[in-house]
């Protein structure tokens, strides 16, 4: 199979093509991605010189490139992780996260309904269902839970999805879509709370923890993610959305005061600062049908993968200190300076 992986230069991207790439020897993988601020070619040093990869830079909403590059590939399966991701980013700024949310994904599907395609794979997240309360810890997002947004990224990514029903449904186009808990581990991006906490921790540097900490999030080892993927992409019927998670809510300072302790550093370090406008209170994934439907359950605890992650940025230490070492530093200053 020829597989377009859209957005591989990113955190959840990236790890999906190692795998896919060390999996499927037979596939020929070719990674597009625009390498924004998030796309990294280190994260993908790992795959460059394996034979069935690939690497294309490139917008996928430019619609004549995407359209030459179908008709240079003739993909069997798009799988697209390509968006603006951060949440806070798209408080600041949500012009490019309509872009290339909402119209790249378009453009990826009009691709596919000019030039055919066996499967395309929408990434989506568990974000577009809103949030529920914390006094109700009996309540889930189930594939059914209605979608309601709260910021102007889960809005472009509730958009996207919506776009891809749509395809389905009028055009035959044979799509899925997963919605997936928070991930974490390997090459996360330093501005998403658990790696940020990771390097600001090794820096004695304050741990900005919004409002009071108490938000909760489902984690899942971006790995179980993958596989998820994979299985969805291979086995399931088209048409159908799958949420993803793995039943392990955390509060952020439960996270927060873990990382620390792995790490040995003071608790002194936490500072809590202004609340993230619109800011969700609690994700929690329902994922009873991916596992009657394909089986699926997730491989790692958090306790272990909270151990492996911090492990990996000790290890690498290079990967992130070059993120954090550019322009980073001015994101950073704005985002934080004030706060
Ligand atoms: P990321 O920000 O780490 O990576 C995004 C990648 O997309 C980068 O490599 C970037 O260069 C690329 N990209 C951005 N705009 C592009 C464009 N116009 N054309 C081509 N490439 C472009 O994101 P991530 O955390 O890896 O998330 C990947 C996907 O998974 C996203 O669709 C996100 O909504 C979804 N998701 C993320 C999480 C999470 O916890 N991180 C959870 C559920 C779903
Ligand atoms: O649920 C899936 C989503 O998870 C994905 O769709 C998004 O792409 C991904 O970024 C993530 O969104 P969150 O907003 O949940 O992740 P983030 O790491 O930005 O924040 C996690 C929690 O930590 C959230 O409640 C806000 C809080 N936080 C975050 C940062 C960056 C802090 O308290 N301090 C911080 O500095």
């Amino acid at each position: 199979m020829k597989i377009i992986v859209t957005g591989g230069a990113g955190f959840i991207g990236g790890n999906f093509v190692h795998l896919m790439v060390n999996t499927y020897p037979e596939d020929q993988i070719i990674c597009l991605d625009k390498l924004t601020y998030a796309g990294n070619m280190e994260t993908l040093q790992p795959v460059m010189d394996k034979p069935n990869f690939q690497f294309v830079k490139g917008d996928i909403a430019d619609r004549p490139f995407v359209y030459q590059l179908f008709e240079d590939v003739k993909p069997d399966v798009v799988i697209n992780f390509a968006a603006e991701s951060h949440v806070d980013r798209s408080i600041e700024d949500p012009g490019i996260f309509l872009q290339t949310n909402v119209i790249g994904t378009g453009v990826l599907l009009d691709a596919c309904r000019k030039y055919g395609i066996q499967r395309y794979h929408q990434v989506s997240t568990d974000e577009v269902y809103g949030d529920l309360p914390l006094d109700r810890p009996d309540l889930f997002f189930t594939e059914e839970t209605p979608l309601h947004t709260s910021s102007p990224y889960s809005a472009s990514k509730a958009s996207a999805d919506l776009l891809v029903m749509a395809y389905y449904r009028t055009f035959k186009i044979p799509a899925t879509i997963s919605r997936c808990s928070n991930n974490y581990g390997p090459y996360h991006f330093p501005e998403k709370l658990i790696p940020l906490m990771i390097a600001n921790a090794l820096n004695d540097k304050p741990l900005p923890v919004y409002g009071k900490g108490e938000n909760v999030r489902d984690w899942l080892y971006v790995e179980d993610h993958c596989k998820a993927i994979d299985l969805i992409v291979r086995k399931s019927r088209v048409g159908e959305v799958y949420n993803i998670g793995g039943h392990n809510e955390r509060t952020n300072l439960e996270v927060v005061k873990t990382v620390l302790r792995e790490l040995g550093k003071s608790e002194d370090l936490i500072t809590y600062v202004t609340d993230r406008p619109g800011h969700d209170m609690r994700y929690a994934i329902d994922p009873t049908k991916i596992h009657r439907e394909l089986g699926w359950l997730p491989e790692t605890k958090f306790d272990d993968g909270i151990k492996k992650t911090i492990q990996w940025y000790l290890d690498n230490k290079s990967w992130w200190e070059n993120i954090i070492s550019g322009e980073y530093q001015n994101y950073y200053e704005k985002m934080y300076a004030n706060r």
